[in-house]
C-alpha cells in the first residue's frame, strides 16, 4: 500500500535525513512531504533528492515557518487536501538558543516552545480535525528532556514537555491504531548542535543517519514490537 509521510525540519540535518532515507527506500511510502522554513540550503536539498529518489516517489515541498501556528494549520490542510491521508508524522523541527537563566528572554522562551512544543501539538490536532489516521507519530525530543542541562533551560522545558506530550499521544490516539510517541536523541552532529556545543568535534558523536535508521525501523514491521513511550537514540 501507498503511504504518505510528513517530516518538518526537512532542510537538513535529522530531518532530511529522514525525508531522504524514506524517500530512497523501497518501503510503503512513495510520497514524502518535506515542510522548512523558505531557504537556499532547502531548496537545494529538495531539488537534490527530487533527482535521485526512484521512479514512482512523489517528493513535496512546502515553505512554512512552523512556529506560525496559523501558517502551519493552513500548510497541513493544503497537503492533506493534496495527498489524502498523511500515514507517518515526524514532527522533527526544532529550535534553541541556550543562555544561562539571568538571560532568559520572555519572547525568546515563547518561541522555544511555540516552535518544539505548540507546532508538533497543531500539526496533529489539525490532521486529526481535519479526519487524519496517522499509522505512526514521532515527535523529535531530547535526552535534554529527560535530564535538564545548565544553560538550556529553555529547550530542556520545551523537549521535557515534548515526551509528557508524546504520552499523551500515544495513549489516546491507540484507539486508531495510531503508534509511536517521543523519540529522545542524545548528541547528534547538526547545525543546531554546534549552538549547543560549539567546541565540539561532530565526527566523535552520533551522525543524523542514524536517528533516521531508528525512525525508518519503527515505521517498518519490525517497529510494532519496540513498545516504549519515549525512544532514547545514541551513542
Ligand atoms: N542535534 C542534536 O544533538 C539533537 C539532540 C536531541 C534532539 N535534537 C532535535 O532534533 C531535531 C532536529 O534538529 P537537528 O539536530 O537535525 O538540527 P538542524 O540540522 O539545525 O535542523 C533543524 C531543522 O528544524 C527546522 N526549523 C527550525 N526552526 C523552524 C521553524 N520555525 N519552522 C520550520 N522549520 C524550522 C530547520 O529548518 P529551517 O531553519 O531551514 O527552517 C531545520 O530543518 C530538533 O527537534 C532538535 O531539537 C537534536
Amino acid at each position: 500500500m501507498s503511504k504518505t509521510l510528513l517530516v518538518t525540519g526537512a532542510s537538513r540535518g535529522i530531518g532530511l535525513e529522514t525525508a531522504t532515507r524514506f524517500a530512497m527506500a523501497e518501503g510503503d511510502v512513495d510520497t514524502v512531504v518535506m515542510f522548512a522554513r523558505d531557504s537556499e540550503d532547502f531548496t537545494t536539498a529538495v531539488a537534490e533528492l527530487k533527482k535521485s529518489v526512484p521512479a514512482g516517489t512523489t517528493i513535496i515541498a512546502r515553505t512554512v515557518d512552523v512556529g506560525d501556528l496559523e501558517a502551519l494549520k493552513t500548510a497541513a490542510a493544503e497537503v492533506l487536501e493534496e495527498v489524502g491521508q498523511i500515514h507517518l508524522l515526524v514532527n522533527n523541527a526544532g529550535y534553541t538558543n541556550p543562555v544561562p537563566i539571568q538571560q532568559v528572554d520572555q519572547e525568546d522562551f515563547e518561541r522555544t516552545m511555540r516552535v518544539n512544543l505548540y507546532a508538533p501539538f497543531t500539526l496533529v490536532q489539525s490532521l486529526l480535525n481535519n479526519g487524519n489516521t496517522f499509522d505512526l507519530i514521532v515527535n523529535i525530543a531530547s535526552t535534554a528532556g529527560i535530564n535538564g542541562r545548565s544553560g538550556w533551560l529553555s529547550y530542556s522545558a520545551s523537549k521535557a514537555a515534548v515526551i509528557n506530550m508524546s504520552q499523551v499521544m500515544r495513549e489516546e490516539l491507540a484507539i486508531y491504531g495510531t503508534r509511536g510517541g517521543g523519540l529522545a536523541p542524545g548528541r547528534t552532529a547538526t547545525a543546531l548542535r554546534k549552538v549547543l556545543a560549539p567546541d565540539e568535534d561532530p565526527s566523535t558523536i552520533m551522525q543524523p543517519q542514524h536517528v533516521a535508521e531508528v525512525i525508518e525501523t519503527l515505521s517498518s514491521p519490525m517497529g510494532r514490537f519496540i513498545d516504549s513511550e519515549n525512544i532514547v537514540v545514541r551513542l
